[in-house]
């Protein structure tokens, strides 16, 4: 089976393709733009397998995507390319609208082009998978709810209402053209290879760089935390296992306000790295100016993907913060150059717009061939 894997070098993406890729009847072609957030060093553990290869291109180049869908034969596309950090979309939603909005379409319309030239079986066997988010739901309050199937959409923030729109317009391609689509709404991942913009990882490193900790307002928000890899063994259930037409919730039954998070963060490194004179890192909390718009709570009900698929998380919230603590605490070679040439920790999202183009410039669409010598080695160029 041949997966179209787009947004394969961000943090879920990369998750996913490396959990296909231990499958030796899978194919994986990863294709990225390589944005702020791409990063081929997520992908070193699979960048010499036999079944993975990785295109840069941008997901709003239809011909670059159709040229690939037909070379690579492929059965599944699974879409994760996305601007995905709320604080940004914040400050810029131009770059949210180009690649969720935009960027979707175009390649719906790509998909649709290379289905409609299958034989009849293999056009039964296709699926486009769109990986979505809870954020599409908007703000629950703290004393109940939690999001189903069915919760209308009310999205908060730029980013949450781009992926809203991408997901109608996803929904829209099955019931017009039929395209066999699945969808899936997931909470707030967490884990390895994670970028440091987000809370889990900025705070640790943050911590480590002996830096405050920013907890947004009273630190009283609630989101309900996944561990990434129990989302991507979610996420091939849905594409291979889902129903056409269908959305599946995914969640961790997770539910935690942010101060907890970062007051938990900061006991496991009390125990693991403790700092100098005995002080806690809870003292480098500092709770600063409220994120505009920010949705107080979000919990999943994530019973149909249970019952109808199989699947549950296999990793608690205490033992997969552990163990992510554990990670960044191994992995400087991954985290250090992130924090010194893209994203030092500084405050986004205060509200002030800008539009610049500058961040989905176009792309040169390169080929990387899985060599001995890895991903980076070789690059020819298919299209502009
Ligand atoms: P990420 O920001 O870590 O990665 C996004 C990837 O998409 C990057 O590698 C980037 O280079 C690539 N990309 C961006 N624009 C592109 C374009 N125009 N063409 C091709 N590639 C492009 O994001 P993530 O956290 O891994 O999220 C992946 C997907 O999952 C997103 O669609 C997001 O909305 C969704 N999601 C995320 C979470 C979460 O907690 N992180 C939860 C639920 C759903
Ligand atoms: O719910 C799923 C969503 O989870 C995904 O769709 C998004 O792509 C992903 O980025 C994430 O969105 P959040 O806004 O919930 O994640 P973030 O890590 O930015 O923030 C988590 C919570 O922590 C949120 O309530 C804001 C708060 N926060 C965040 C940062 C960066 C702080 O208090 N301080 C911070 O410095």
């Amino acid at each position: 089976m041949n997966f179209l894997v787009t947004g394969g070098a961000g943090f879920i993406g990369s998750a996913v393709c490396r959990h296909l890729c231990a499958n030796p009847a899978y194919r994986v072609t990863n294709l990225d733009k390589l944005t702020y957030a791409g990063n081929l060093a997520s992908l070193r553990p699979i960048e010499n397998a036999h079944n993975y290869r990785f295109e840069q291109a941008d997901i709003r180049d239809e011909r670059a995507v159709l040229e690939i869908l037909r070379r690579d034969d492929i059965d599944i596309v699974m879409n994760l390319a996305a601007e995905s950090h709320v604080d940004r979309s914040i400050d810029g939603p131009g770059a949210f609208i180009e690649t969720n909005i935009v960027g979707t379409y175009r390649i719906l319309n790509a998909a649709l082009e290379y289905w409609r030239g299958l034989s009849e079986e293999r056009k039964s066997g296709f699926r486009f998978h769109h990986v979505s988010t809870d954020e599409v739901f908007g703000d629950l309050p703290f004393d109940g709810g939690m999001f189903v199937e069915e919760t209308p959409y009310a999205p908060s923030s730029p980013y949450s209402a781009s992926k809203a729109a991408s997901d109608h317009l996803v929904r829209a391609w099955h019931e017009t053209y039929g395209l066999p689509v699945v969808l899936s709404n997931c909470s707030n991942n967490y884990g390895p290879y994670h970028f440091p913009e987000k809370l889990i990882p900025l705070v640790i490193l943050n911590a480590l760089d002996e830096k405050p900790l920013p907890v947004y307002g009273a630190g009283a928000n609630v989101r309900d935390w996944l561990f990434v890899e129990d989302h991507a063994r979610a996420l091939e259930l849905v594409a291979t296992k889902g129903r056409p037409g269908e959305s599946y919730n995914v969640g961790g039954n997770s539910e935690r306000t942010n101060l907890g998070v970062v007051e938990t963060i900061c006991d496991l490194l009390d125990l693991r790295r403790p700092r100098r004179g005995g002080a806690s890192y809870r003292d480098l909390i500092a709770f600063v100016t409220d994120r505009p718009g920010h949705d107080r709570r979000y919990a999943i009900d994530a019973s149909k993907i249970a019952r109808d698929l199989g699947w549950a998380p296999r990793e608690d919230f205490d033992s997969g913060l552990a163990r992510t603590v554990d990670w960044y605490l191994d992995n400087k070679w991954w985290w250090g150059p992130i924090r010194e040439q893209r994203y030092a920790g500084e405050r986004l999202g205060q509200g002030s717009i800008e539009n610049s183009p500058t961040q989905n410039s176009p792309v040169e669409h390169k080929t990387f061939e899985s060599s001995p010598a890895g991903n980076r080695a070789e690059s020819r160029k298919v299209a502009t």
